[in-house]
């Protein structure tokens, strides 16, 4: 097993073990990549969700937040391009009866060639030490040229064979790369075939009166038949935007990655309305503001990188993708796309009625042009949660686990533990927890020795631990332990609150958005 599949697996067996993610319907022996959230999970995953919300909506005048259905007309998805477009490449293996996306599979085969150059870049590293230059070596080592053109050559076929709706030549492609399956082994492959990630269902009782209608596939789109009603009831003047979060459904064929990639997972996404021809400043802008959001919850600059799309939406005419350093390498977490007038004037053409904007500085209406923002929740999750968890060894030659989660997200911020079950303490403890928790979301914790408990406390992510012991029945101070440093303080009971609260306002870290 690789180190990373190591991390990887770990990363799903503690979000298990700490009550973060079960597999759905787990004594039914679990529905295929769906998840709930358990105890701490559920606490994680609002608070990202507000922490996202707070940065969108309540810091930026104009934007403002709705909460669509998740059903919706169905000519909206035909409107959208869905119903036509929104498909992913599929491909099986004859022998292992395995299915595949095509394009993924391709993917997977240029990834591999970029790990062939990385492991290149380790080994003359260690060769030249300081003299090394990365830049020089990969541009000019005949090796490394050679599989980046394959890569590329590789990429560049597929991308132009999709556009052109070529499915033979990706097949044909993924032939005259000997791609394998990696279930059997073999290369016997069927047709490409489009398949459509909508999951169906049906409104109303009788089988004759009942309308087909879909699952949405992105709550974008109850943004867009909506932006009239906002505009006009918010009296919103452009540039503005309309911010959403909630439930998104894809039938997804890939779809082994854990939270990675969900059949029912949730978005966060924000459609800024613009005038026509000002796309690419704000472009800009959107890229720029998302990175320093995610710059501010400190997991690491060097955890981040943009990815370019070479090959556009049917709705874009820029995108470009804010990847994360999963466990399982670099991957898409949150999408920004200029999506132009596309989706207005498509809701234009299927209701015949008119979503413009009259520009009182033009004189004149137009259809605004649209920047979106688009993360996925539970990819935000699964990045801020695979980061967090950490093997550490200590000074007294002992290890231990701790989930590193930025304290502002936490589930629980404290956990307030009695030395011993008697002489008074337990009481004392639980008055800390009857003053806290009107603020913060806090824990009584009295089994087990007090390190056991602090060694929970550290993998389940919680920051501070507040310790009642014999001196606080003198002084009424207690001793408070930080889980990142293990440092230990005395502090007054009084003191409390304002200490936990200095670490983990909302307002402190979203402030790092302006030094990033
Ligand atoms: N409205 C645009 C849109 O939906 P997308 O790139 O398809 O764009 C946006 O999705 C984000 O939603 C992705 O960056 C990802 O974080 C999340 N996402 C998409 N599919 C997902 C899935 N199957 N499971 C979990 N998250 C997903």
């Amino acid at each position: 097993m690789s180190q990373q599949e190591d991390k990887f697996r770990k990363v799903i067996s503690h979000a298990k073990e700490y009550g973060y993610v079960f597999q759905s319907s787990e004594i039914y022996d679990g529905l295929s990549a769906v998840y709930d959230y358990g105890q701490n999970g559920v606490e994680l995953k609002n608070n990202i969700r507000e922490y996202w919300w707070k940065a969108m909506v309540q810091m930026h005048e104009n934007i403002v937040g709705i909460d669509a259905a998740i059903f919706m007309h169905p000519t909206t998805w035909k409107a959208s391009g869905h119903v036509d477009a929104f498909n992913d490449p599929l491909i099986d293996n004859k022998d292992s009866k395995k299915r595949y996306r095509a394009d993924v599979l391709i993917e997977d085969y240029a990834a591999k060639l970029e790990a062939k150059i990385e492991k290149e870049v380790t080994k003359a590293r260690k060769r030249f030490g300081d003299t090394f230059n990365k830049e020089q070596f990969i541009t000019t080592n005949p090796r490394v040229i050679g599989y980046r053109e394959k890569a590329d050559q590789a990429i560049q076929r597929l991308n132009r064979s999709l556009e052109a709706e070529d499915l033979a030549d990706v097949r044909a492609l993924i032939e005259e790369l000997e791609i394998a399956c990696p279930v059997s082994g073999s290369r016997n492959w069927t047709d490409v075939k489009q398949f459509n990630l909508m999951f169906g269902t049906k409104l109303g009782a009788s089988a004759d009166s009942a309308m087909d209608l879909y699952l949405r596939p992105e709550t974008a789109q109850g943004i867009f038949v909506n932006f009239l009603n906002v505009q006009k009831t918010g009296r919103m003047k452009i540039p503005f935007g309309i911010a959403q979060t909630g439930k998104a459904f894809r039938n997804e064929i890939v779809a082994r990655q854990f939270i990675f990639r969900m059949r029912e997972f949730e978005q966060m996404e924000m459609q800024f309305f613009i005038k026509p021809g000002t796309q690419k400043e704000w472009y800009d802008y959107w890229k720029a503001e998302r990175l320093k959001w995610h710059l501010s919850l400190g997991l690491g600059e060097s955890n981040y990188r943009f990815h370019d799309h070479e090959k556009l939406a049917h709705y874009a005419d820029a995108a470009c993708d804010i990847e994360f350093r999963f466990p399982f390498g670099f991957k898409e977490l949150e999408g920004i796309h200029s999506r132009t007038d596309f989706d207005l004037a498509q809701h234009e053409k299927y209701t015949g009625k008119k979503l413009q904007y009259f520009d009182p500085e033009e004189g004149k209406s137009y259809v605004p042009y649209v920047l979106e923002t688009s993360i996925g929740l539970d990819r935000t999750f699964l990045a801020v949660f695979s980061n967090a968890l950490q093997e550490e060894e200590l000074d007294n030659g002992t290890s231990r686990v701790v989930l590193r989660l930025p304290s502002v997200l936490a589930p629980t911020k404290a956990a307030i533990l009695p030395l011993v079950k008697k002489d008074g303490l337990p009481e004392i403890a639980h008055r800390i927890v009857e003053d806290l928790k009107w603020d913060f979301n806090v824990q009584y914790d009295e089994k087990d020795a007090v390190g056991r408990r602090y060694r929970r406390q550290d993998a389940a992510g919680t920051p501070f631990c507040i310790t009642v012991d014999h001196d606080t029945l003198e002084d009424q101070t207690v001793t408070i332990r930080h889980r990142d440093s293990m440092e230990q303080q005395r502090v007054p009971i009084p003191a409390l609150k304002d200490l936990i609260r200095e670490q983990i306002d909302i307002k402190a870290w979203l402030s790092k958005m302006r030094s990033v």
